[in-house]
């Protein structure tokens, strides 16, 4: 299915549904142990080094735990376009994906974000990091898409995730700013 020059990659954020790289093939997918949070800042993307944004990492959560995304299965030199996308504080990271559509599981690689990257924020209130997600702009849109496109793709998905969906109701209760 997969040889030395190419890599299963899970994406849980932007990586659903900002595909600006090309795959081999994909398929939705899941990791077991870990859930999204927006807990990452973003300098270069959805806010400014001088006003950060607010996006999305994992964090370990208990082992029945399952985070739903995409998985793709890239040439080893689209890493070269992947790693300075994610360049903000994100390193790779080996995870078990479980494949859907294939029901396998594989080895594979997901971009993630720990406590002590110069963009880490951490956590917040939720209706401090809604107001924060609606007000916060970067090179690549606003930080209120990034949040609402999420929400859109997981939901097509058939995810359930607490945290993305509560954020989505706020920011859409504060309107447009
Ligand atoms: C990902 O999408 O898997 C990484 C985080 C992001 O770019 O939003």
């Amino acid at each position: 299915m997969t040889n030395d020059s190419r890599h299963w990659v899970f994406g849980y954020g932007s990586l659903i549904y900002k595909v600006d790289f090309p795959y081999v093939r994909r398929s939705m997918a899941s990791i077991r142990g870990w859930e999204r949070r927006f807990w990452q800042g973003s300098h270069d993307h959805r806010g400014t080094p001088e006003s950060p944004g607010r996006v999305l990492t994992l964090v370990p959560s208990s082992p029945d735990q399952v985070c739903l995304g995409m998985a793709y299965l890239i040439e080893h030199e689209v890493f070269e376009h992947l790693d300075h996308r994610e360049k903000n504080g994100y390193e790779r990271r080996k995870v078990r994906i479980r494949l859907h559509d294939a029901d396998a599981t594989v080895g594979g690689l997901t971009y993630f974000a720990g406590r002590n990257n110069p963009a880490w924020l951490g956590p917040a209130d939720i209706a401090d990091i809604a107001r924060h997600i609606n007000h916060s702009h970067g090179p690549s849109g606003s930080n209120r898409d990034y949040l609402l496109d999420l929400a859109r793709s997981l939901r097509g998905l058939g995810a359930d995730d607490t945290h993305v969906f509560e954020l989505e109701r706020k920011v859409l209760a504060l309107g447009n700013c």
